[in-house]
């Protein structure tokens, strides 16, 4: 069958984010939308002739369309191998170890992470490097600027290859191999943590339950926890991937991952309690009546996480985006090591794992990894949580009051207001930003303005630039206000307000969050003039 090259015409130049590009899955179905963009990234790569990819995707409606396109349009474009995951399936984090595993060139990741899937909803792609993690500033730019000139793309007319078939098919004269998704993760896992004593945990009588909110975790989890870790069957609720995460959010946090919470709060919780999103990159973490902030997950998982045989050596430092609480910073500053502070986006992780700077990284948002991959990984977290429950037989709770006794509480949350009018966010933004000079030492409502700036971030390893990542104010007493605008919503502007509250004192470490932070909450409403200029009068999210 031969190659065809098809004529079109540029579709309006389409920027990826941090985390590629995501859009309602009608936009992606638009005739040659899905075919342009993925043209724009074999040329933004520099051509894929000669070179072997790893392509699978979160199993979200249009997934498995959308990989055969892929393929004939690699094909075409002179790729020698496709590596795909059965029924084209792989989680994010396996996509990036197995890109690091075979030696690929790179990967195409199907997903729109956390937003819910399906016609009506979501979709998204992204490419990652050879080093398995997010393509770089430079790389996305690339891409962009074909998107907006591109006039054709090349793709071989051919049947449907086989997703469900283990083996090597072709497709012109490229092989593609399907291969099993989980297998080579489970070996990563098995090579980090110890699961014999997570086995002997299980064994003992230990009760989790694992939320895959019919998302794609669900047969990592399964084979993972239930088959090899020997938990009880039934520890994995909402296991089966579906098209539509059964009409759910796949967002682990409190709201979307109702269900877990609900028995992690109820009578006869279980012991753990873990969720993990569409692409298995995200993760929360539960005690029994405990949310534990992925900020305070990730200061926890520093201060033990030599209890697990891959870090028994200690870690070479961590890193966190900026509006992550700066709970990780005491414990890394207890343990002598390192703590970079990087704007929102696993990418930027990704420069500090490779120079060997880091071997910890975590965001607000729920996202903790390590130097294993170079993506965030969901159930890494939760089987490095199990790791250390194992070894230290302490239960979730009793684990935190003793980081916080030791290094202090950082109350936490953030607030999103979703789908603001564009121009409101961006009013609201720049006002804030043109006062931020003369703040400092101002007295908003009962706190007393320390420092306030926007945050700009030198990378240490290739000496890059990112501007305008977000506005910081912090108060005295160890307050802290953080502002930003999304660059992952898909409809309007999406204003994350993040608010912190340092609290040392023994007595006060078990206070209700809100009430903490309702002086900072006042001080931030003040500050930006948030409900006049957008009208909005409560945040859609609470996290
Ligand atoms: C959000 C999170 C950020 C995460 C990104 C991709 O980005 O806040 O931490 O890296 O999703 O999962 P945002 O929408 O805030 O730009
Ligand atoms: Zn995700």
């Amino acid at each position: 069958m031969p190659t065809q090259i098809v004529r079109t015409t540029p579709i309006e130049g389409q920027k990826p984010g941090t985390s590629g590009l995501r859009k309602q899955t009608a936009v992606f179905r638009r005739p040659h939308f899905l075919e342009n963009y993925v043209q724009a990234i074999f040329d933004g790569i520099g051509g894929i002739e000669g070179k072997t990819l790893i392509v699978g995707g979160d199993g979200r409606f249009y997934n498995d369309q959308a990989i055969q396109i892929i393929l004939r349009m690699a094909a075409a474009n002179g790729a020698t191998k496709c590596i795909v995951g059965q029924g084209g399936i792989l989680s994010t984090p396996a996509a990036s170890h197995l890109i690091r595993l075979r030696k690929a060139d790179g990967g195409l990741i199907l997903s729109a992470s956390h937003n819910p899937g399906g016609p009506d909803a979501d979709f998204g792609l992204k490419y990652n490097g050879r080093n398995g993690g997010p393509a770089s500033e430079r790389i996305t730019d690339e891409i962009f600027q074909r998107t907006a000139t591109l006039d054709f793309f090349k793709i071989a007319a051919c049947d449907d290859i086989d997703l469900t078939e283990i083996g090597i098919q072709s497709v012109e004269s490229m092989e593609v191999e399907i291969v099993d998704p989980v297998a080579d993760y489970a070996t990563l896992m098995r090579s980090i943590v110890n699961f014999d004593k997570i086995h002997n945990l299980f064994a003992n009588g230990f009760t989790m339950c694992f939320d895959a909110m019919h998302a794609v975790t669900g047969p990592y989890a399964h084979a993972i926890l239930e088959d090899m870790l020997g938990a009880a069957k039934g520890t994995v609720i909402n296991g089966i991937p579906s098209e539509d995460f059964g009409k759910g959010h796949p967002d682990p946090n409190p709201i979307w991952a109702k269900q877990l919470m609900d028995k992690m709060y109820g009578t006869d919780a279980p012991d753990f309690g873990a969720a993990s999103d569409g692409d298995g990159d995200r993760n929360m973490i539960v005690g029994r009546g405990a949310y534990i902030t992925p900020s305070d997950s990730l200061a926890l998982l520093t201060a033990k996480a030599h209890l697990a045989p891959a870090y028994r050596g200690g870690l070479a430092g961590v890193a966190r985006s900026m509006p992550t609480s700066r709970a990780v910073d005491r414990v890394a500053d207890s343990l002598g090591i390192a703590c970079y502070e990087t704007p929102t986006g696993w990418k930027f992780f990704g420069n500090l794992l490779d120079a060997g700077k880091v071997t910890l990284c975590g965001e607000e948002s729920a996202g903790t990894g390590s130097d294993h991959v170079r993506e965030k990984d969901g159930l890494w977290a939760v089987l490095l949580w199990l790791n250390i429950l194992a070894e230290t037989k302490m239960s979730v709770t009793d684990l935190m009051n003793d980081l916080w006794a030791t290094h202090g509480r950082c109350y936490y949350s953030r607030l999103d207001y979703e789908a603001v009018e564009s121009d409101k966010a961006t009013q609201m933004i720049n006002g804030l930003q043109a006062k931020l000079g003369d703040l400092v030492g101002q007295k908003i409502g009962t706190l007393d303005i320390e420092t306030a700036d926007e945050f700009s971030y030198l990378d240490p390893v290739d000496g890059s630039t990112s501007a305008n990542q977000g506005l910081r104010i912090s108060f005295v007493g160890g307050a802290r206000v953080v502002f930003r605008l999304s660059g992952t919503g898909t409809q309007g502007a999406t204003i994350r307000i993040y608010l912190e509250q340092l609290e040392i004192n023994p007595n006060r470490l078990q206070q209700d969050v809100m009430s903490v932070l309702q002086p900072v909450r006042d001080a931030a409403l003040i500050l930006s003039d948030l409900v006049a200029i957008t009208g909005r009068t409560a945040p859609d999210v609470i996290t």
